[in-house]
């Protein structure tokens, strides 16, 4: 992608941050946030670039959103309420915040003539699918969270707006995402605890959930090199897989070795109400086309254990 003007929501997140940093090597970057998850220390390095340029705003404003659109080529939509658990507490966080928010993005879209979207969705669409590792094609589709509902309708809006005004689409259901700069997640949560407390982990679940976890730089490399292929539906993964074991006892190894888990358990052996205990994507059809990945489930974690240390 080369001298394309791009909006990226979500720009001070995790994977958006990332995105941006290799978006404005080549490209012109708009990158909106409300800082609510997200922090300006994370596209603070690109501030001095003439390539982009960061605007506080929050994407339900649609006249501020709209103001930012002119002229642009491309919207990457990756803000969201990224928190399964919260929308357990607040089952209206993700409707609002996943669904409304696509749609004021699209609607934004249509008015502003910008001609491609690309959407960050997620494995959690599938919900227990007896089919791993999942095809695009599996259904029915039965999310058991408000996130993975509200991610599902968001790309229904997509694929409805993509065929009633033409708009290309590319919607991208990722495994979990790990490294440099990741705040949530089972490899967030364990060393906050462990800083906290050094002699034992607490581990929610029984520690057999497995599910592939895809390293952040792989991510980014998928949504830039995929979109606008094939139908626009891809899943982002690795082929191996990882326990939520295993990352409690890398985790233990770097930051406490020695101390003991305790797993607290949770409903069917899964982490809390919502998550989905055993997870893997087919990617058959994103390596199809082309995009390879560089690092195995396994070696994600380890990595992205280690790029935490390295931000302490
Ligand atoms: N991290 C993962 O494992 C994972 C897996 C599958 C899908 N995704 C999706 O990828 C995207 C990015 O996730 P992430 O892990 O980087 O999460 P994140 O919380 O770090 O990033 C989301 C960003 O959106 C911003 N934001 C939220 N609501 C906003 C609003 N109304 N207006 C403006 N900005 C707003 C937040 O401040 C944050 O910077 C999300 O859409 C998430 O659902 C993430």
């Amino acid at each position: 992608m080369h001298g394309k003007k791009i909006l990226v929501t979500g720009a001070a997140g995790f994977i958006g941050s990332n995105l941006v940093e290799s978006l404005v090597k080549d490209n012109y970057v708009v990158g909106v946030d409300n800082l609510s998850s997200g922090k300006e220390e994370n596209i603070r390095e690109f501030a001095s670039s003439k390539n982009f340029k960061f605007k506080k705003i929050d994407v339900k404003d649609s006249e501020a959103l709209r103001r930012e659109m002119e002229g642009v080529d491309i919207v990457f939509h990756l803000s969201a309420n990224a928190d399964v658990r919260r929308g357990f507490e607040d089952s209206s966080v993700d409707f609002r915040e996943n669904v409304q928010v696509t749609h004021t993005v699209l609607e934004s879209m249509r008015v502003m003539d910008v001609k491609e979207l690309v959407f960050s969705s997620t494995s959690a669409v599938y919900g227990n699918a007896d089919v791993i590792p999942t095809p695009e094609l599996y259904g029915p589709l039965r999310p058991i969270s408000h996130y993975g509902a509200s991610k599902l309708a968001a790309e229904a809006f997509i694929f409805s707006f993509s065929s009633n005004y033409g708009l290309r689409s590319s919607v991208f259901r990722f495994a979990n995402v790990v490294g440099k700069k990741g705040t949530h997640g089972a490899i967030a949560d364990f060393i906050r605890k462990l800083s906290k407390n050094k002699s034992r982990l607490e581990v929610l679940g029984d520690g057999t959930q497995m599910k592939s976890y895809i390293y952040v730089d792989d991510c980014v490399s998928g949504m830039i090199s995929l979109h606008g292929k094939e139908e626009g539906l891809f899943n982002l993964g690795t082929r191996g897989r990882t326990t939520v074991a295993q990352i409690a006892e890398m985790t233990i190894a770097r930051y406490a070795p020695g101390a003991e888990i305790s797993y607290v358990g949770g409903p069917g052996g899964a982490g809390w109400i919502g998550d989905v205990k055993f997870a893997g994507l087919d990617i058959t059809k994103a390596q199809r086309n082309g995009w390879k990945y560089e690092t195995e489930s396994n070696d994600a974690v380890k990595r992205a254990i280690d790029d935490a240390g390295a931000a302490r």
